[in-house]
């Protein structure tokens, strides 16, 4: 048997238009899942390789998850649903958190939208006893000055992922979550992009490389599968080191 093999399944993925979302997504799918994706642009030809999207053999639809409305209204395009992963996440820098508008704005994509959609797939989750992955972030276990935001949603997924890991696993679901680095993808551009901030975060990584979107696949492909089927509730950090 491969525990590996995901063919016959289908997977959502929440933030699959670019970045860690993109590459779990594409990780499902080569190893046989049928996979669908959600990002904030109109159509999947809206984005490019460049900012770290590959979308071709997903299922793209667009979803803001800034608007509660637009997650109850969302119509799937698949009935049954085995995997979901909540990679959807925004930050917003030059001190944008410490403004409430900011603030709020961060938690409703973070941490409201991963209940949101959360609770609209349980019973499609329950019915496959399916799992469900939260992407959070090494955020979650140390302070980041200038984003108050950013850390908050982070700590509360981890919160959630441990919460609902318990409550949920009475219903045959397992949620757990992972917990990137620092991963380079769009998001992380401003420390990726400059050289100098670039060469002191890896000075602090003990394995010496940022981490990749196939880094990250690694981990969710694992809490899929039945070869983690006794952990629920738990955040795996990927980070190659860094907060060691
Ligand atoms: N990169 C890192 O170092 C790092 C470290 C720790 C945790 N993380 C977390 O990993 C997750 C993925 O981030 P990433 O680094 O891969 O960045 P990314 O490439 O910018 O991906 C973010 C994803 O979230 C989606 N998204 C953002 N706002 C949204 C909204 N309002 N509605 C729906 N989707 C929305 C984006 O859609 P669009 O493509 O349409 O913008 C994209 O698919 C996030 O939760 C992030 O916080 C990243």
């Amino acid at each position: 048997m491969n525990e590996l093999d995901f063919s016959g399944k289908q997977a959502l993925v929440v933030g699959g238009s670019s970045g860690i979302g993109n590459g779990i997504a594409q990780a499902f799918r080569a190893r046989g899942a049928r996979v669908a994706v959600c990002g904030t642009r109109a159509k999947a030809g809206d984005y490019s390789a460049e900012e770290g999207s590959h979308l071709e053999g997903l299922d793209y639809a667009q979803l803001d998850v800034s608007n509660p409305q637009a997650i109850d209204k969302y119509a799937p395009s698949f009935a049954k649903l085995d995997v979901l992963v909540l990679a959807q996440g925004a930050v917003i820098y030059r001190r944008g958190e410490f403004e409430m508008d900011g603030f709020r704005k961060v938690l409703e994509v973070n941490l409201m939208s991963l209940m949101a959609c959360a609770t609209k797939f349980h019973a499609m989750l329950a019915a496959s006893k399916g799992s469900l992955i939260i992407v959070s972030s090494t955020a979650a276990y140390h302070s980041t000055k200038g984003n108050p935001a950013y850390n908050a949603s982070k700590t509360g997924a981890v919160g959630l992922t441990r919460t609902l890991g318990e409550a949920w696993a009475g219903n045959g679901i397992r949620v757990n979550g992972i917990a990137p680095g620092l991963v380079d993808t769009k998001m992380t551009k401003a420390t990726t992009a400059n050289p100098k901030r670039l060469e002191g975060a890896l000075e602090r990584i003990p394995l010496k490389r940022l981490g990749t979107p196939a880094d990250m696949a690694g981990a969710a492909l694992f809490l899929a599968s039945p070869l983690s089927s006794y952990i629920i509730g738990q955040t795996l950090v990927v980070d190659g080191g860094l907060i060691l």
